[in-house]
Parts: C-alpha cells; sequence; structure tokens
C-alpha cells in the first residue's frame, strides 16, 4: 500500500503555535511500523502535501502523532493544520520513510530546536527504551513555546534532557562550544530545527572538527505546494508532437484537457495513482503521495493531476 487513510483521533494545543495529531487507522487496528527519525507526508489540503515527523514510541502501532507548528509564513500547510483539520478528519498519508535514522553508537548527542523536537523526542523515547546512553538539548524560545514539555517531564527518560529557553536565565541557555567540545569517536550528534539551530550546531561542530556521519541533521523547509509562485512550464504530447503551456495555478491535466487530450483522474490529489502518465524527456516536479521515494528518483512517470515539472518541457508518453 503506498497511502493510507487515517483519522484524526485526538487534536490538542502542546504549546503556543503548536498543535499535536494523533492519527489513528480506520481500518484494521494497526498502522505500518515506523523507526525513530521516520515522516510521514499528509495531504493537508488538495495540492498541498506537507512533511512531519512522527513524534510517538516506535513500538506503538495503533497510532502516529505529528507535532505542527503555526507558521506565520506558511502558504497554506501549517495553516490548515490549525485552523481547518479538527478531530474526526480523515487524511491521506504516505508509509512512514526515514531518512534520519538512528545509527549504532556508544552514545548519541540529541539536539532539537523548537518544532524540530519531534523526530529528537522520538529518537530519545527508542534509545531510553534500549538503555543507550543519550543526552537530549532542547532549545525554545520560552516555556510557554515548549511543545510536549509535560510527556517529557513525566517522562522515564526525563533526567537526561535539558531545557535551554531563550527568555530565560543565562546560565540555563544553551552552550554549545562546551558541551560539544573536541570529536569524540563514540558519540553521534544528531539535530534537527530551524535552519538557524542547524547551520549554528553544525558550524560550531566542524569548528572543532567533527565531520562526516558523526552528524547526522534533518532540516524543516519548504515542501512540495501548490502556490502562486508556481512557473509555467511546455509539455509535449508525445503522440503528436504538440506543445502546450501549463501556466502558474493551472493543472497539467486541466491544460491537457482544454487541447482536447483527455487523462482520467479520480482524486485529482495524487492519492489514487489514475491519472499516472509516462514521462518520455524532462524532470516532474513530484507532488503526489501515491509513488515511492525511489520511484520518485527514477522520474519517469508521474502524476499530471498535481505535479508540475522542474524543467522548461517535459514530454509525455500521451
Ligand atoms: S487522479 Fe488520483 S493521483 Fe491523479
Amino acid at each position: 500500500m503506498r497511502q493510507l487513510a487515517v483519522r484524526v483521533a485526538k487534536k490538542r494545543i502542546e504549546a503556543e503555535d503548536v498543535v499535536s495529531l494523533e492519527l489513528t487507522p480506520i481500518e484494521g487496528h494497526s498502522l505500518p511500523a515506523f523507526s525513530a527519525g521516520s515522516h510521514i507526508d499528509v495531504l493537508v489540503r488538495d495540492g498541498i502535501v506537507r512533511q512531519y515527523s512522527i513524534c510517538n514510541d516506535p513500538t506503538e502501532r495503533h497510532r502516529y502523532v505529528i507535532g505542527v507548528l503555526r507558521d506565520p509564513n506558511s502558504r497554506g500547510g501549517s495553516v490548515a493544520v490549525h485552523d481547518e483539520i479538527v478531530e474526526g478528519t480523515i487524511l491521506h498519508i504516505s508509509e512512514p520513510k526515514n531518512h534520519f535514522a538512528l545509527k549504532p553508537a556508544k552514545r548519541s548527542l540529541l539536539l532539537a530546536g523548537g518544532i524540530g523536537v519531534t523526530p529528537i523526542l522520538c529518537m530519545a523515547e527508542q534509545l531510553a527504551k534500549v538503555g543507550a546512553d543519550f543526552r537530549m538539548h532542547y532549545c525554545t524560545r520560552s516555556l510557554e513555546r515548549t511543545a510536549f514539555h509535560q510527556r517529557i517531564i513525566g517522562s522515564a527518560f526525563s533526567d537526561r534532557v535539558s531545557f535551554h529557553f531563550d527568555d530565560g536565565p543565562l546560565l540555563q541557555r544553551l552552550n554549545l562550544p562546551a558541551l560539544i567540545g573536541k570529536p569524540d569517536a563514540d558519540t553521534t550528534l544528531y539535530v534537527c530545527g530551524p535552519s538557524g539551530f542547524i547551520d549554528f550546531v553544525t558550524k560550531t561542530a566542524g569548528n572543532f572538527g567533527w565531520q562526516g556521519e558523526q552528524i547526522l541533521l534533518e532540516r524543516f523547509g519548504a515542501q512540495s505546494q501548490s502556490s502562486a509562485s508556481d512557473v509555467s512550464f511546455d509539455v509535449r504530447v508525445a503522440s503528436t508532437g504538440k506543445i502546450i503551456t501549463v501556466a502558474s495555478g493551472k493543472t497539467i491535466v486541466a491544460v491537457l484537457a482544454e487541447h482536447g487530450v483527455d487523462v482520467p483522474v479520480s482524486c485529482e490529489q495524487g492519492v489514487c495513482g489514475t491519472c499516472v502518465t509516462r514521462v518520455l524527456a524532462g524532470t516532474p516536479h513530484h507532488r503526489d503521495l501515491y509513488f515511492t521515494d525511489e520511484e520518485h528518483a527514477k522520474n519517469d512517470q508521474m502524476t499530471v493531476c498535481c505535479s508540475r515539472s522542474r524543467s522548461p518541457l517535459l514530454v509525455l508518453d500521451l
């Protein structure tokens, strides 16, 4: 199964501007397994897919819990989660994917900035469960903006977590050079948070000589989305040679239909796969939940209902 339908079983305010969603299966009692550091793609609104780390205990199979920060610069994703999605909403998500997995190491140093706590918290749960040696440092602007604070202080690993508040006394602020110091071959450093936080950590660690696989990170950045900033591109219909332009704000399938080329559609959200079309040339900008990462990387087929193009011209097998 490439995509799943789940129900929002619980929506909770975790901190100022942060909510969590507990997603449970609609059919059956379990969801595909995940590991610490995994994320899911969530179709939060038509044409808008966002990636969210799963932050519950990775041994759980009955739910995925994600944390979502309201982003004032959001072009629809976090606003939809905060203002439109309610308990009972059915969402389409991908199966869990992990690009930020724990590596075997004698010691792990976990560094979270803001909402970057979500994968880090899952890692802490996992490491605590297997009795591993780790420390977690969690930096936020204030206690009020510290998501999952109660969960952490009530956890079995609370004594291994340090909180650092920007508005708190100087002594409790994160002293990164003192914390990281010289590279230690037995320690792996994990960092997740806003770009500025990650850059600060990686630069500091790099200055001390940390390198390569000793520092693992996950950035939260712009994700696939439909927006007014989409640029136009051309599509060539291979069978006729006809070239048509897909303007910003229009979908490939709609423009094809305007020119008499009908591609069957169903969900029109990149979920069902009905509109999958072979790509003969060019590079698609995938925005679907249907294909796996490996299939996306091949760039030889795409969902023309929602995906766009990274190259000026796409040649489609139509
Ligand atoms: S119509 Fe469902 S993926 Fe395009």
